[in-house]
């Protein structure tokens, strides 16, 4: 963006004696960062004008003036040749001087019946749905690289965790598409916080509403919006939409945070399951050997910072009484940095998961060394007639001979398992086999291997 400063706008210079130091200027702008508003606020100056000639305040000629007069400008700022003026405070200001000098009185009647307070909802409400649609988009190429890397997994069998210690085998397929789920509900949020992001707020003017006929109907159609907000004070002053996009946005990123965790430690030797394409991945200056998984390490990192502008977010908001009030210039940074951290982390989300090496043997390594079937064999005792609790009780001390032997269950000889329950007969070793851990989980939602095809399925069809 470039700026320059240029005699004051006059918006309401004639009330003043003195003008604002420098330093004011500069503390009470929002230009530097509100300028990426600019194509909205035509939009919505547009929408507004074409209502107030609807309505019979503007007339033809001065519609028509505004709309080449918005048009020129928005040339210029695609182009990079609008220049930005500190001197004219915000976005608003700026466009509305700027068409004044291209077109005279027609741009000074553009402000008539309207405030920048319902101005800016507007604004900020076009910016967010236009946002989050990017963003929808995003989350479905992550939810549809999780289920392409899951559906070359079905049957790959890792251990699956609680407590960071190996509990049951699950397949690696199973466990990618439990991130397709959170995802899914990530979208419907999305979807969910769009509907009451897109309402308009223009017509409530600075508070009260305002005394020209005007047609909120016809500039909520021209504009998209589904809704007009009803209530002029809430319209204005309540950035309650943000506040839950931010939300929605920040559990976007613990999801991809969990994700990154996960990716992080499977790549790093002690697990060994995977490995991340090179140019997710950086060298370090001093070891030559490294190969850090920086990418996933910094969507864990943005996601404190997108938890952070949520917590920005709410108490900007707390105190506020009604209506308008400038602390809610503040909501504009961390609400694009939010959708820029959450767009760009999800771009290169879906990429990343594409470029991800699985190391099937060292999962298998893995899941053998931790007693995985223990609750199989659990589960085999209870069919033949022991009791929950007392077969509970066996495997323990099973596990523990096992372990004291430095043998998995499955290695155990017949003979040795009968010592533990007589009831434990040859078919046992049926059961303490992955393949034959991970197939009887066969119900919907189940890691086995006909499941997570049958889910499979069914999430291509929700995408
Ligand atoms: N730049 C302001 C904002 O972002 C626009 C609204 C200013 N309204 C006012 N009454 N000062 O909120």
């Amino acid at each position: 963006m470039s700026t320059s400063t240029t005699p004051p706008a006059g918006a309401w210079s004639g009330r003043f004696a003195e003008p604002v130091s420098e330093i004011v200027k500069r503390y009470t702008a929002s230009i530097p960062f509100d300028y990426r508003l600019a194509e909205f606020d035509i939009q919505g100056s547009l929408a507004h004008a074409a209502m107030l000639h609807h309505v019979g305040v503007l007339s033809k000629g001065d519609l028509e003036a505004i709309r080449r007069g918005m048009a020129e400008l928005l040339a210029e700022i695609r182009t990079g040749k609008f220049v930005w003026s500190l001197d004219r405070e915000d976005v608003h200001l700026n466009i509305e001087a700027a068409l004044t000098a291209k077109i005279g009185d027609a741009g000074k009647r553009l402000h008539t019946g309207r405030s920048r307070n319902d101005q800016v909802a507007t604004d900020v409400r076009l910016y967010l749905r236009d946002a989050i649609d990017r963003i929808s988009t995003g989350l479905r190429a992550c939810q549809s690289a999780l289920v392409d890397l899951a559906e070359a997994h079905t049957d790959t069998v890792m251990p699956g965790f609680t407590h960071l210690q190996v509990a049951q085998p699950v397949t690696f397929g199973h466990h990618l598409l439990a991130y397709f789920e959170m995802l899914a509900r990530d979208a419907e949020r999305m979807a969910d916080c769009r509907r009451r992001v897109n309402r308009l707020p223009l017509g409530a003017a600075a508070l009260a509403g305002t005394s020209y006929p005007i047609d909120r109907q016809f500039v909520a159609r021209e504009l998209g919006f589904e809704a007009v907000c009803e209530n002029s004070l809430d319209a204005v002053s309540d950035r309650d939409f943000a506040i839950e996009f931010t939300a929605a946005a920040a559990l976007v990123m613990t999801h991809l945070s969990r994700l990154s965790e996960e990716l992080i430690l499977w790549m790093s030797p002690r697990f060994g399951f995977i490995d991340l394409a090179d140019r997710f991945c950086t060298g370090s200056s001093i070891m030559p050997q490294k190969k850090n998984p920086d990418v996933p390490e910094l969507v864990r990192g943005k996601t404190g910072r997108v938890n952070g502008h949520l917590v920005a977010l709410l108490t900007l908001m707390k105190g506020q009484p009604l209506a308008y009030n400038k602390d809610n210039q503040e909501d504009k940074e961390p609400l694009f940095d939010t959708v820029d951290t959450l767009t760009d982390t999800l771009a290169i989300y879906a990429d990343l998961l594409t470029g991800v090496t699985v190391k099937r043997e060292a999962m298998r390594v893995a899941v053998m060394q931790g007693y995985a079937t223990a609750t199989d064999l659990a589960d085999y005792l209870v069919k033949k007639g022991v009791p929950f609790r007392d077969a509970h009780e066996v495997v323990a001390r099973t596990v523990r001979a096992a372990e004291a032997a430095g043998r998995d269950l499955a290695e155990l000889p017949l003979t040795e398992l009968q010592a533990f329950s007589p009831v434990i007969a040859d078919d046992v070793h049926a059961v303490l086999t992955l393949e034959g851990s991970l197939a009887a989980r066969d119900h919907l939602g189940g890691t086995a291997p006909a499941q997570v095809r049958a889910a499979i399925a069914r999430a291509r069809a929700r995408l």
